[in-house]
């Protein structure tokens, strides 16, 4: 059976994997921050209180693992909020990038030993933090996490792939959760719904193999720039 960890699975899209992994009939643990309650009364596997910027809680939920070969971990824990050039709480920049950025580093490096050849590592990113997609500017501490959270992803394939690990990066669209509700012009955009974000990454995640480049994935299967 393939077991799947999905970080940031308390609410959202990470739900929706879990919900979905699960479905498909392999083991699916939802590392969630909080207690996961609502999904363990679905009858869904919950490691609580997973939190990406803490190492003693990385080091609980490896613990909790055990001998167990994680085949797919997805690194989809992630926070956002709005700024500007002239608004920049820097201190909320700071978070932005320990979750977003430094969070995916932390938890690889803590759940690898569970990992070997074959093994395959989803990072969710954003589209806006593509350099070359950049059209609009602004957003700068959110841009900036997720442009370096694919340059960490990159780095990981390097690391990992000596070992037969593969890693992608993913944009899981323009996705109507609790991070996006109230979005400023939210109203005129386009959003797609948790379910349909997840079976397209879940697709995605399938034909990735260890011999896959390094590779920035929308949901939808379309190849993004960086
Ligand atoms: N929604 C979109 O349109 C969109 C677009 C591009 C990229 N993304 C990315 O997709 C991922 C999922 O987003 P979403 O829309 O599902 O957002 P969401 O509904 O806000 O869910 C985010 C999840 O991350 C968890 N989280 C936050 N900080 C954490 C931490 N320090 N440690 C562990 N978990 C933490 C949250 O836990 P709590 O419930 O406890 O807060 C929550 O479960 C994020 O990486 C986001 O940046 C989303």
């Amino acid at each position: 059976m393939t077991t799947v960890v999905v970080t940031g699975a308390d609410r959202g899209i990470g739900a929706e994997l879990i919900r979905c992994y699960h479905a498909r009939g392999d083991r699916a643990i939802a590392a969630c921050m909080g207690d996961g309650e609502d999904l363990a009364a679905e009858g869904l596997e919950v490691a609580p209180g997973v939190d990406v910027t803490d190492l003693a809680t990385l080091a609980a939920l490896s613990e909790r693992i055990g001998d167990t070969r994680v085949d797919l971990l997805i690194n989809n824990a992630g926070v956002f909020h709005v700024d500007a050039y002239d608004q920049a709480g820097f201190d909320a920049m700071l978070r932005l990038y320990d979750v977003n950025t430094l969070g995916p580093l932390r938890v690889v490096r803590a759940l690898e030993r569970h990992m070997s050849e074959g093994g395959r590592i989803g990072i969710v990113t954003s589209r806006v933090g593509s350099i070359s997609d950049n059209s609009s500017g602004g957003m700068y501490g959110y841009r900036l996490s997720k442009c370096a959270a694919n340059q960490l992803g990159v780095n990981l394939y390097h690391e990992l792939r000596p070992r037969g690990i593969a890693v992608m990066l993913l944009h899981p669209g323009q996705v109507a959760t609790q991070m996006t509700a109230g979005l400023p012009g939210g109203e005129t955009l386009e959003f797609i719904t948790p379910q349909e974000s997840a079976a397209g990454l879940m697709r995605q995640l399938d034909r990735l193999g260890p011999d896959t480049p390094p590779e920035f994935r929308h949901t939808n299967g379309a190849l993004l720039p960086w």
